[in-house]
């Protein structure tokens, strides 16, 4: 099963081609799912069709769906209450309440609300050749793409201070035969520490997925337009990607036509002059107005993944 991200700055036309290449390949005989990560949605408004969290099936080739990232914020939000309450048990003094207000608006929730999200899909959703996601503008997505190793980072330093607080808590145990507190007894044996067992769990779930997206099964592909502010983004999303060690590759300039065709083969010849490993361009011309409820562009845009 192959994955296709396509990233870049708003408006270049990631959604149009995401529908394009799901109905192309679907066209082609191949069993795609086409989900749609932006909080926007225009992806049920490019195949004419109210989408939600389950699945539509457009074709019999071809299934539809948002991702559920309320839901989804809602499940993050329960698990770390239920992770607090789990924990801190012992203590009276721990306002949950308060906790859960500021979990709500904590800087992170979104991405990780689109993190689970994303992960139920790649874990669960094994029966398809292709699943094409349409993903929000660029920081957004770089920013989901970017938490499995953060969090495999973070979680590796937490592992190693939390097996250090055990052996203290074990050299007190041993010492003074008893440590509690509040007549809590805490753990001090790396079998019976809910904490750690659960820190345990996530760095396996987030090694996982991100072996999985940088894998030769994901394929994220970076839209421009022949414009300077959008090939600038493009730039910053090539050098965010090779810091994350994220595969790109193939990359689409959108929109040309004769009056950008000089733009368009400058900002082709300057994409990967950085030190990028460089990837095949495919140029998609400027298409005339569509009629309303034709979902792909007559252009065969599926050479970089077939
Ligand atoms: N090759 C093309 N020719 C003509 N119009 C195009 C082409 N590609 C995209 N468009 C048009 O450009 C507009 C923006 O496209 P689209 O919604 O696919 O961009 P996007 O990158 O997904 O935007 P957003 O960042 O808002 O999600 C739409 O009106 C779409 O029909
Ligand atoms: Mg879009």
């Amino acid at each position: 099963m192959q994955r296709l991200f396509f990233t870049g700055k708003g408006g270049v036309g990631k959604s149009t081609l995401a529908a394009t290449a799901a109905w192309q390949l679907s066209q082609l005989g191949h069993k795609v799912l086409a989900v749609s990560f932006d909080p926007a949605h225009n992806l049920g408004d490019i195949f004419g069709r109210e989408l939600s969290h389950a699945k539509l099936a457009f074709t019999q080739h071809l299934d539809l769906q948002e991702a559920d990232l309320e839901q989804s914020a809602e499940a993050y939000i329960d698990r770390s209450i239920g992770v607090l309450s789990d924990v801190y048990s012992y203590t009276h003094a721990f306002n949950l309440d308060l906790y859960l207000k500021v979990l709500r608006y904590s800087p992170g929730v979104e991405e990780y609300a689109a993190l689970t999200a994303l992960e139920r899909i790649v874990i669960d959703d094994t029966g398809y050749d292709y699943i094409v996601f349409d993903t929000p503008p660029t920081g957004l997505t770089l920013r989901i793409l970017a938490l499995p190793s953060i969090t495999v980072a973070w979680v590796e330093r937490l592992l190693k201070l939390r097996r250090q607080i055990l052996q203290k808590r074990g050299t007190i145990h041993k010492l003074s035969g008893k440590y509690d507190e509040e007549g809590f007894k805490l753990p001090y044996t790396e079998r019976d520490d809910t904490v750690l067992h659960k820190l345990e769990e996530m760095h396996q779930r987030y090694r996982t997925l991100n072996s999985l997206l940088r894998g030769a099964d994901t394929h994220i592909a970076v839209v421009f337009n022949p414009d300077y502010l959008s090939f600038r983004e493009s730039e910053r999303i090539v050098s965010g990607l090779r810091e994350l060690e994220l595969p790109l590759r193939s990359a689409y300039n959108n929109k040309v036509e004769d009056e950008n065709e000089e733009i368009a083969q400058d900002v082709e010849a300057k994409l990967f002059t950085n030190g990028a490993r460089s990837v095949p361009i495919q140029r998609v011309p400027l298409q005339p107005p569509q009629r309303e409820g034709s979902y792909a562009m007559p252009v065969d845009i599926t050479a970089a993944f077939v």
